[in-house]
């Protein structure tokens, strides 16, 4: 097959740290999917010097969700004609899903994939802990599992990396994951309803990407 599908229009639903970020560079590579995290566009938008991007720096920090609002303003925006993407961290409740299904149901181009990185707690807080940021391009590593080349150092641009705002307190952290549970978690009964959601269990990412390929290999097949 094709590695350029037309049908994969996904979302990727995951706790913080469940390593969404991770698998899209992946799916990019291997799928030609254009990842889009809502999460970098808000970290992008904070550095602005504006009341609108003290606003999201502040929400940021505490880990609470933007406002359904703002997001949908947001999604409109980067959901161009592209025909395949992968969201990262959009939908991220019930409201935004159904927001999102009535801008693609304009366009007639439903959601192919819904998929879940299902990964226990205490791992999830751990990857928190050792993970890594170059804030500019987005890049992530992680101290244990993915090191850069020079510890501290950017591989592509030789600038420091640091810790992102809302990784470096455990009460922040902890309020990240309520908020998926309560907010995030309820989309998978909505997308099981559609027949679209695909649960990934698997905590090491390279078992992890063994079966989301197979999971896509098959959408892809059915087109
Ligand atoms: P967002 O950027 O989406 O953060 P998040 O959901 O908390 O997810 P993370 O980026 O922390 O983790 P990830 O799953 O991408 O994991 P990663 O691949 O980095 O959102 C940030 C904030 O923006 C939200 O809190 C909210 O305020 C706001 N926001 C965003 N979208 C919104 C929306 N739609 N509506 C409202 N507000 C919104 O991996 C984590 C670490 O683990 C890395 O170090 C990585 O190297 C490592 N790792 C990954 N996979 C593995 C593995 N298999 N084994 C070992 N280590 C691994």
């Amino acid at each position: 097959y094709s590695t350029q599908s037309s049908s994969l229009r996904m979302t990727i639903i995951g706790a913080p740290g469940s390593g969404k970020g991770t698998q899209s560079t992946k799916l990019k590579r291997d799928y030609g999917v254009v990842p889009i995290s809502t999460g970098q566009i808000l970290r992008e938008a904070a550095e602005e010097d504006t009341p609108f991007g003290k606003e999201i720096a502040k929400k940021l920090k505490t880990g609470d969700l933007i406002s359904n609002d703002i997001m949908a303003e947001i999604i409109q925006k980067v959901l161009n004609n592209q025909n395949n993407w992968l969201l990262d961290g959009y939908p991220r409740n019930p409201e935004q899903a159904e927001h999102l299904d009535k801008v693609l149901k304009e366009k007639d181009i439903p959601l192919t994939v819904a998929l879940y990185l299902d990964v226990p707690e205490n791992i999830l807080q751990e990857r928190i802990q050792d993970r890594w940021v170059h804030p500019k391009s987005g890049r992530v590593y992680n101290s244990v599992f993915s090191p850069p080349k020079v510890k501290g150092i950017d591989d592509v641009t030789g600038e420091p990396l640091v810790k992102r705002s809302d990784d470096n307190d455990e009460k922040v952290f902890q309020n990240r994951i309520k908020t998926f549970k309560e907010s995030t978690l309820p989309l998978l009964k909505y997308y099981e309803k559609q027949g679209i959601l695909y649960t990934i269990s698997s905590p090491t990412s390279d078992e992890g990407y063994i079966k989301i390929k197979k999971v896509l290999d098959q959408v892809v097949h059915k087109e």
